[in-house]
């Protein structure tokens, strides 16, 4: 039984508690406030060059606008999309997949000339894209002051948007690894070639050296059989655990298809004209697992000093 000192003890301190609590809550929401949401990142990359990361990037990008179309209150609402970014700085071809004439470029926004909003196109198809400088020999070999820009222009659209896909080149210089290294997710894309499969496994050992980084997704293109992909999967994530202690997802295979060889200038992506053939429906599994992996296609609350920008600038000191 209380006595009646600690009575007025007890009281003295609920009040002290009531007073820290709801300042706690307060000081919660003011952070919660301060917080904004960014659209999920996804990189797709590999270490060769060819294994078909742009097919794969622009039919992930009009498969996804799909899906998030489906539901149009909430993108009334909040007026977010799908954007695809084609960080193949000095090679790009994504607007080529998707039907689209670029005016402005990543290169008019490295250098200074434009932002991305004077470069974004509303593609046919559906997602918007952020075209890439094509043949521009300087576009290959960008300095740290022109990455800075581009990571403050890709801070900005990641708020804006939902999803934002990096198609990015191959290979392991810093402007490929400095993208992958600050992207939610990155997804690998491979062949069922030791060529393909070794430069895959040199990129997940320079990121997991280069960032204590998140999951990495695997998808095996071209391969010659049903089940071809998912032995090779086993390879290169047996490799990877042993060597490098990272976890990979699988997302799946798609076919050699000669359907996507063959795709003339301005005839849209096979997701588009053929949504029910064995390559399209490689994709929406594909999709379905990343979903899986990822949570969800939507944006996330992230704290300024965590979000995308932040995170590009920080990588950027480390790699300069
Ligand atoms: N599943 C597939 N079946 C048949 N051809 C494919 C398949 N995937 C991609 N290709 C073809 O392979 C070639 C390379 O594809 P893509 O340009 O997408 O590769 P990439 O990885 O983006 O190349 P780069 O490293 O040059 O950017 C293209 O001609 C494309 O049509
Ligand atoms: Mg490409």
């Amino acid at each position: 039984m209380l006595r009646h000192g600690e009575v007025g003890d007890r009281r003295r301190t609920e009040r002290f508690l009531g007073r820290w609590l709801g300042g706690s809550a307060r000081r919660e929401e003011a952070a919660a406030a301060a917080n904004r949401e960014e659209g999920l990142t996804i990189a797709i990359a590999s270490g060769k060059g060819g294994t078909g990361k742009s097919f794969l990037a622009t039919s992930l990008a009009v498969t996804l606008h799909q899906g998030v179309a489906i539901a149009p209150s909430r993108w009334r609402d909040t007026n977010r999309r799908v954007a695809l970014v084609d960080c193949d700085f000095g090679l790009a071809c994504d607007h080529l997949l998707l039907g689209a004439k670029p005016i402005k470029t990543l290169q008019h926004v490295i250098s200074g000339g434009a932002r991305f909003e004077d470069t974004i196109i509303e593609t046919q198809h559906g997602p918007r894209l952020i075209p890439g400088g094509s043949g521009v020999q300087r576009m290959a070999n960008l300095g740290r002051a022109e990455l800075a820009v581009l990571g403050s222009e890709l801070g900005a659209l990641v708020c804006e948007h939902d999803v934002v896909l990096l198609d990015i080149g191959a290979g392991i210089s810093p402007q490929t690894v400095l993208p992958m290294s600050c992207t939610d997710h990155v997804i690998l894309v491979t062949q069922p070639e030791i060529a393909a499969l070794t430069d895959a496994y040199a990129v997940i050992k320079c990121l997991a050296a280069q960032c204590q980084r998140s999951p990495f997704s695997i998808v095996v293109n071209r391969v010659a059989e049903a089940g071809q992909g998912d032995k090779t999967f086993e390879k290169l994530a047996e490799v990877a655990r042993r060597f490098t202690g990272v976890e990979l997802h699988y997302l799946g295979e798609v076919l050699e298809d000669p359907a996507v060889t063959q795709r003339r200038l301005g005839q849209p992506p096979l997701v588009v004209s053929h949504p029910e053939c064995a390559t399209s429906r490689s994709i929406h599994l594909i999709l379905d697992r990343l979903r899986a992996v990822v949570g969800s296609f939507r944006p996330r609350s992230v704290e300024p000093s965590l979000g995308f920008g932040a995170r590009f600038q920080t990588q950027l000191g480390q790699l300069f």
